[in-house]
């Protein structure tokens, strides 16, 4: 095989985790894996039963979405938002995942002259991993207003995501679009966790008008399906008319029986409302735990993580106590970017009752020695 030297994946940040797990593993009751913000969850049934009966896996799906797919997604907008997106500003994902990934890329392709993709310095990794996989630089801000104008003349997108993770936080949306505005960058805005805003109503970028953004919106953790991979992104009719084209080129394609489950889940609210109690349980159970272990941690204004400053500023050192003592395992902040290398994220996507048990075992053991540490 011939020798490159161009790029080389790093280490996917989850892979890094492997040592807290085993410790977490070696208590009697096992780990508790409070790491990546998979839900656990079931889906309502009604999603569930429409993947087996919609008749829809012989032909190919419709890349853009089926016509009851985008009605679907911009009845959701509205009902739940009060954000009127006609349903052909909308364009169905595979989940998002892919999507933040690809969207730099797509959108150099387009505009050659801009090569920066700015994003939160504290935030999921994949807007700098879209960045690095188009060639492009990628800049991370603490603020809009901060970003330097040499980036801001060369932003190529600008992603935002409230609410937030791993911190929870809220952004300014309308201010976020104006920005975009005023220096010609689209403003990308991934709203996946927008049903778990604990401070005020959810908000969405395209309340505030179409022009120059986009709303990116899952499934997988408004309705526990990630694992079906359904999501979409509305907003700047060109722009989604532009996207939608090059990645029916490419291939995209949410499977047809996904696309009728989507529809069940975004026709219905009620279980949404049931998670939003689920995860409003979980994150003061695990806010009351954390105190065993000294911690003093605020509650989000949204999602389901717990973004917990560890003491000292010694993230690792926390993450092995949680793993060592309470059998949980975490993710240390350095995983969102260097400016989070002093908090701990703890995804409160398990059970009830596991997260009891973790809670428990950390009160057990009274005062916390320090963990033993294997090397990071
Ligand atoms: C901020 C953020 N955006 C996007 C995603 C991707 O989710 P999915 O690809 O399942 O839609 C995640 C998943 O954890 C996330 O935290």
């Amino acid at each position: 095989m011939t020798q490159t030297r161009g790029f080389e994946p790093p280490p996917y940040p989850y892979d890094r985790l492997d040592v807290l797990r085993k410790a977490a593993d070696a208590l009697p009751g096992g780990a508790v894996d409070l790491s990546i913000g998979t839900p656990y969850d079931a889906p309502p049934r009604a999603v569930v039963e429409a993947l087996g009966s919609s008749g829809t896996e012989r032909g190919y799906p419709p890349s853009v979405g089926t016509p009851a797919f985008r009605a679907a997604a911009a009845a959701w907008l509205e009902r739940r938002f009060g954000a009127a997106v006609p349903p052909d500003h909308l364009a169905a994902c595979m989940g998002t995942k892919e999507f933040v990934a690809g969207v730099p890329h797509w959108l150099r392709l387009r505009t050659p002259d801009r090569d920066t993709v700015l994003y939160p310095r504290i935030s999921y990794p994949s807007y700098a991993m879209g960045a690095t996989l188009a060639g492009c630089r990628a800049v991370p801000y603490a603020a809009l207003d901060d970003v330097d104008p040499g980036d801001a003349e060369r932003a190529l997108c600008v992603w935002v995501n409230s609410p937030a993770n791993p911190t929870g936080g809220l952004d300014d949306l309308p201010a976020a679009a104006a920005w975009g505005r005023a220096h010609g960058a689209p403003v990308l805005s991934d709203e996946c966790y927008i049903e778990f805003t604990w401070a005020g109503p959810g908000r969405t970028i395209v309340a505030a008008g179409l022009d120059g953004v986009l709303a990116v919106h899952s499934l997988s953790k408004r309705s526990n399906l990630a694992g079906a991979r359904a999501g979409f992104y509305a907003g700047d009719p060109e722009l989604v008319h532009y996207l939608s084209e090059v990645r029916k080129h490419a291939g995209f394609m949410v499977p047809g029986p996904v696309q009728a489950a989507a529809v069940a889940a975004f026709d219905d609210d009620r279980h949404v409302d049931e998670q939003r109690s689920r995860y409003q349980r979980r994150l003061a159970l695990m806010i009351d735990a954390l105190t065993a272990v000294g911690v003093d941690c605020p509650a989000p204004d949204g999602a389901f993580y717990l973004w917990a400053p560890a003491p000292g500023g010694d993230a690792w050192g926390l993450a092995h106590i949680l793993a060592a003592v309470g059998g949980a395992v975490v993710a240390p902040g350095e995983l969102y970017g260097e400016a989070g290398r002093d908090h701990v994220r703890i995804a409160v996507v398990q059970p009830d009752d596991r997260l009891e048990l973790v809670a428990r075992r950390l009160r057990d053991a009274g005062d916390v020695p320090d963990a033993p540490r294997a090397a990071d």
